[in-house]
């Protein structure tokens, strides 16, 4: 058995646009490959989905989708928002649960996709711009209050959305945002009050009308010391939305039935090749499942990335507080495991 044998390599995009889930051909793609492990099934079905849908009373809030460096954020909004929008999407998804859970949410949105980039925008000028412009594109002519003119944006919200069922009367409104955090760490001090401000409030919209709102971010931002100075903001923020966490063992099972998926007769194989090695590692006996799914893969990689560093890195000349990785060099454990490449920065 060669290591090339062990390795599914369909060429997949390294990272994904959310933008690109407005073409169906990409949609289409993104529900169709989208792994599922049986806890990301459980949170899918009985978190994402309740909290989005709109026929049954439920004390709906924002939702963030929570996930390290390259776990799958975009993925996941890509897929939620393809359903939503389009029914003809849910039986391509991969697990029986979370179709039949996503029943309440297939088809039953227009939805608005928004990637953050660089921009001293505030939050609440970027989403009512996006929301304006999309108005615009389905006929319906909307404005938001200018800020200076308005003490709360609630009231706007139900004339927008009583504007929005003139047209749709059968449909929600769901908001997709990628990047959120990378953007609110831009933001100084009284901005950043502002947006979490605005984001309260849009976690609140989200109990009274058919308006949802989901994120992607990088770190669980109520918990972050990132964000200790505008702690009361942060907290009142933190009510109205519901987090979502893409685990390291999500990720392992993403790589084990993506990338490295293998035969019955392989796993056996493996497992009996690993076997002499199991007594020089601590719990890999127990653990032999892991190893074998994930060989050549060392499964503590997972976490180790998890944890938001690498074995090997070292800190950046330019002297910026970022550290970095060897690039392509790469690095050798002992044993059967070969050379893992990490080229991220940190
Ligand atoms: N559950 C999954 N099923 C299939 N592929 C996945 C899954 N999760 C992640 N991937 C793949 O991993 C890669 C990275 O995913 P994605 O771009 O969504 O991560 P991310 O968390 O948004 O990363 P970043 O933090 O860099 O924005 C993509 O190729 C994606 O298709
Ligand atoms: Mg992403």
């Amino acid at each position: 058995m060669k290591y090339d044998e062990l390795i599914t390599f369909q060429p997949i995009e390294s990272i994904i646009q959310l933008r690109d889930a407005r073409k169906d051909v990409s949609a289409r793609k993104h529900v169709e490959t989208y792994v599922i492990s049986q806890e990301m099934a459980q949170r899918l079905s009985d978190v994402v989905m309740p909290q989005l849908q709109y026929d049954t009373p439920y004390d709906n809030k924002g939702l963030l989708i929570v996930g390290n460096y390259g776990t799958g954020k975009s993925h996941l909004l890509s897929v939620i928002s393809s359903i939503a929008e389009n029914g003809a999407f849910q039986p391509l998804l991969t697990n029986e649960r979370v179709k039949a859970a996503a029943t309440s949410i297939a088809g039953k949105f227009k939805v608005i996709r928004l990637e953050i980039g660089s921009t001293e925008m505030g939050l609440r000028e970027i989403i009512t711009t996006a929301l304006e412009n999309s108005f615009e594109d389905w006929g319906i002519s909307f404005r938001f209050p200018e800020p200076t003119k308005s003490y709360e944006s609630k009231s706007s919200f139900d004339k927008m959305m009583a504007l929005f069922h003139e047209k749709f009367d059968q449909q929600g409104l769901l908001v997709v945002v990628d990047e959120l955090l990378d953007y609110l760490r831009t933001r100084s001090d009284q901005p950043l009050i502002l947006d979490l401000g605005f984001l309260r409030e849009i976690g609140e919209i989200c109990k009274d009308l058919k308006f949802r709102f989901v994120a992607g971010v990088q770190e669980a931002i109520f918990d972050s010391g990132r964000f200790a100075h505008v702690a009361l903001s942060l907290g009142r923020v933190k009510d109205r939305f519901q987090q979502v966490k893409i685990a390291s063992t999500d990720v392992k099972y993403v790589v084990a039935n993506r990338l490295l998926k293998k035969t019955p007769g392989q796993l056996a194989q493996i497992r009996e090749y690993l076997q002499p090695f199991s007594k020089f590692y601590g719990h890999m006996n127990e653990r032999m499942d892991d190893f074998s799914e994930l060989f050549p893969i060392h499964p503590d990689y997972i976490d180790t990335f998890d944890q938001g560093y690498c074995p090997a890195r070292y800190p950046n000349k330019a002297g910026n507080g970022r550290t970095r990785c060897p690039g392509t060099s790469g690095w050798r454990y002992p044993g059967p495991w070969k050379i893992i490449i990490c080229q991220r920065d940190y």
